[in-house]
């Protein structure tokens, strides 16, 4: 009977998002009390080392339990001996190298007196922290010491876990409204404890440039600055406030290596030549199809009529440039050059875009914006191996005729999403499904009346987005092409960070958990359970989330 008492009390307490591949309870609980020894071994390609000192120093911070650090000469399997000694003596944590595993997955054996971990790349062990954080109260996670637990414990547990999509992402719009480095951070924390692994960085839009770009000091000069903080829409008029904002070099420098250390890769994204009257406004003398009129940084919502001429030879020099600096500063391997409700009206009314269009044997206009990646693509080809990049764009792409673009891009495919990741996979290129209904995680969560200001009528709940299938029903033939999901931010109605939050949690959680869990192991009552223990690490960590869905 108390056997089964105590089981039960674990099962109760084990929350763990996203939820693991494989997953047996234990009986018993590892006790951080006394000296814990950690054992690791080198691996090949170096990274192990900071991420067991990162997991020490969060220990030690936010429970007071210092890990005696055991580096491992040879990095060889650890043997009998060291899990006899284990046994008599000190507790330990032993990470040892699985080679037959995959990136990102580890094994985690919690019995009494050791813990067992297993990966095979430096990813994997950090996912096996994350989870035996999520084993121990919300603080460790939030990272805040809690002086009112007398002994740290573990329940023990069996698993066995891997994602089931390589991409799993989040993306923010700071074009619209921006909000600075340490609300990045704080962002990359929490997708980085539900085991994300991208986040998509919208830099540019319309209404604001974000990036500094060192060849164009004007896109940040003017770029970046704007007459209003909100943006107008129907009633909600400009309020003639100054307001904008950009990222320095050295401030991405260090949101990518803050993103790095937590195993997230930043994509950033330069929307050209659509939504940039930011830039236009800033170089109106080359990016503009109609130069002799004023251009201004965009006050208002929606999609805006004025693009980049892409016939003009300085407009594709620039795009170039552009990509240059963005790869000294993102080493990731994939830029994302946006491609997204890009009006054509400009060039069908500008004689140097109709000659362009003639000239390249086409009557759609959309193969001027095609001709202008392909452009941009050569120019990435050119460079040397490090400096490669992928190019993603948004499905719009697909109107055009994509053959001078070949079949090795990524379409990010958000409208009518299924669809179109289908089309983009027959076409050979790979896809990740962000479908605007329901993953754009910035539309209103629930029809309750306390709901801020956002799109939609708050059909996206937690429970829709939850149950979204990504790649239900697609061939199998297609499937290898599918990356992976990602959740979209835009923030065209939200002007604070704390907005921000309270929109995006709980849902990224049913993204995450969409990207890693296997398809026939995702059910969402079950995560309705174990997300009512999260609010703590909400609250802990500082960060606003929808309420409804917590008792
Ligand atoms: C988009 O929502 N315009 C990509």
């Amino acid at each position: 009977m108390l056997c089964i008492f105590a089981l039960s009390l674990n099962a109760q307490e084990i929350s763990i998002i996203p939820k693991p591949a494989e997953m047996q309870i234990e009986e018993g609980e590892f006790s951080f009390n006394g000296k814990v020894v950690l054992c690791y071994p080198k691996i090949k390609d170096g990274g192990i080392d900071a991420v067991v000192d990162n997991f020490v120093r969060e220990i030690k911070k936010t429970t007071g339990v210092k890990l005696v650090k055991d580096r491992l000469k040879d990095g060889l399997f650890l043997g009998w001996d060291v899990q006899e000694a284990a046994k008599k003596g000190d507790a330990h944590i032993v990470l040892y190298v699985d080679e037959y595993m995959l990136n990102e997955a580890y094994r985690l054996s919690v019995t009494p007196k050791i813990i067992n971990i297993a990966a095979s790349t430096p990813a994997g062990f950090f996912y096996a922290f994350q989870t035996l954080k999520q084993l121990m109260p919300r603080n460790v996670m939030a990272g805040v010491p809690d002086d009112s637990v007398e002994e740290w414990r573990v329940p023990c547990v069996f698993i066995v876990d891997e994602p089931r999509f390589s991409w799993r992402g989040f993306m923010l719009d700071e074009g619209r409204h921006f909000y600075g480095k340490e609300e990045i951070k704080k962002i990359i924390d929490v997708m980085a404890a539900y085991k994300m692994n991208r986040f998509h960085w919208h830099l540019t839009e319309d209404q604001g440039w974000r990036i500094e770009i060192k060849k164009y000091p004007k896109l940040t000069e003017v770029g970046a600055w704007r007459d209003s903080k909100v943006l107008g829409w129907g009633e909600v008029k400009p309020d003639g406030k100054r307001y904008g904002g950009y990222y320095t070099h050295k401030d991405i420098k260090e949101v990518v290596a803050y993103a790095k250390e937590r195993f997230i890769e930043i994509v950033p994204e330069v929307d050209i030549p659509g939504h940039s009257q930011a830039a236009v406004a800033s170089y109106p003398e080359f990016l503009a199809c109609d130069p002799e009129n004023k251009h201004d940084v965009w006050l208002w919502q929606g999609v805006s009529a004025d693009v980049i001429n892409v016939a003009n030879p300085l407009a594709v020099q620039f795009a170039k440039d552009v990509i240059d600096e963005l790869t000294e500063l993102f080493p990731f391997g994939y830029i994302h050059l946006g491609g997204d409700e890009c009006p054509t009206h400009k060039w069908e009314h500008n004689s140097d875009c109709q000659v362009l269009l003639k000239e390249i044997g086409s009557t759609n206009y959309r193969d001027l914006q095609i001709h202008f990646y392909k452009q941009l693509k050569e120019h990435i080809a050119q460079k040397p191996a490090d400096k490669q990049r992928k190019l993603i764009f948004w499905n719009e792409v697909l109107h055009g005729n994509t053959a001078p673009l070949g079949d090795d891009i990524t379409i990010m495919a958000w409208i009518g999403a299924d669809n179109a990741a289908v089309d983009a996979a027959k076409r050979g290129m790979n896809t990740i499904l962000s479908p605007q209904i329901p993953y754009y995680i910035n539309r209103r969560q629930s029809k309750l009346e306390t709901e801020p200001r956002s799109q939609g009528h708050g059909d996206e709940t937690v429970e829709r987005v939850y149950n979204y299938k990504p790649m239900n029903g697609v061939a199998e033939e297609l499937q290898p092409k599918y990356m992976g999901v990602q959740a979209n931010f835009w923030t065209e109605w939200v002007e604070e960070a704390d907005i921000v939050q309270y929109l995006m949690f709980p849902r990224l959680v049913a993204v995450a958990e969409a990207g890693w869990t296997p398809a026939d192991k995702r059910d969402y009552n079950d995560f309705l359970k174990r997300l009512q223990g999260e609010a703590k690490y909400y609250l802990l960590k500082g960060v606003n989330y929808g309420k409804h869905v917590f008792k």
